[in-house]
């Protein structure tokens, strides 16, 4: 193995660290820092990602409130919860963990979260003023992978950039953020014709695509940096990426793990805009 694995749970660490020093300054001018996370229904994965992002708050001195809903909480019950938590003023941020269940329509629960404490940056407004280069919140994961590339001294400008995904999470939005990095970006998805040769292109390959070690050694141009976004469960019940880890790790110059790598990132960034929020709402 010769790619050097970029660390996202020690720069993440690092970021962190840097929030709590500014949210401890805020506290002692009487401002306290609040998240609202919201998930409905029993998922396994959702309940592990919400709790992470509760210790988070925690390690940091965001106060944050779990409100844990019943999957048969309906779409009119959820949107009134929303409209509690835009009028109080203890929250700064507001996030819905995706997905929610069926017979709610996502779309109309991220849009009822306030744009300016929409932590996770999915509400249109935001999504809209991060296309047109005023971003006010940066999207986590694509921010959290940019942040890595950077810590990292990975040039983005002037570099080919694909990513294979298209969601509204993670492809899209890390399109125009490597876009707003003077990136040449090329989006791929599961309809793509010829995605491993446009890959093969790649100068930086962010997979998001959410099929376990689909990004071969083939699929990867020698020295070029590999992110891996996409967390899925193997037939032995182990977490595995969108990349197969230790083939492509001898023919890229940087990759990242399944775990310990763009997961910390979502979560700093994450917190990050919670900061960001409390500051907007207290100026
Ligand atoms: N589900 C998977 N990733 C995310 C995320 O970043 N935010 C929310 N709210 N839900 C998710």
């Amino acid at each position: 193995m010769s790619a050097k694995v970029l660390n996202g749970t020690e720069l993440a660490g690092r970021v962190k660290a840097k929030l709590k020093q500014e949210i401890s300054e805020l506290k002692q001018k009487g401002i306290n820092a609040g998240l609202a996370v919201v998930i409905v229904g029993d998922d396994p994965a959702s309940r592990v990602y919400v709790d992470l992002k509760k210790k988070d708050c925690e390690e940091i001195g965001i106060k944050s409130f779990e409100y844990a809903l019943p999957a048969a909480t309906s779409e009119e019950e959820l949107l009134g919860l929303i409209d509690t938590l835009n009028r109080d003023s203890s929250v700064n941020g507001i996030l819905v963990q995706s997905p929610v269940p069926k017979h709610i329509n996502e779309d109309n629960i991220i849009q009822a979260i306030n744009p300016i404490k929409d932590a996770d940056c999915f509400n249109p407004v935001n999504v809209g003023n991060l296309m047109i280069g005023k971003p006010t919140f940066l999207p986590c994961t694509p921010a959290g992978v940019v942040e890595l590339l950077v810590a990292n001294d990975i040039q983005i400008e002037g570099k080919h950039c694909v990513v294979v995904g298209r969601s509204n999470i993670v492809g899209k939005p890390q399109a125009i953020l490597l876009l707003s990095k003077n990136a040449t970006v090329t989006i791929c998805h599961s309809k793509t014709a010829g995605i491993q040769e446009i890959c093969r292109n790649a100068d930086i390959l962010v997979c998001a695509i959410g099929k376990a070690e689909f990004i071969k050694p083939d699929f990867v141009k020698p020295g070029a940096v590999v992110i891996d976004v996409g967390v899925s469960r193997g037939s032995d019940g182990k977490l595995v990426g969108d990349v197969q880890f230790e083939a492509v790790s001898e023919i890229a110059s940087a990759v990242t793990r399944v775990t310990g790598g763009v997961g910390p990132m979502t979560r700093a960034m994450l917190m990050q805009n919670t900061v960001k929020a409390t500051l907007m709402q207290n100026d």
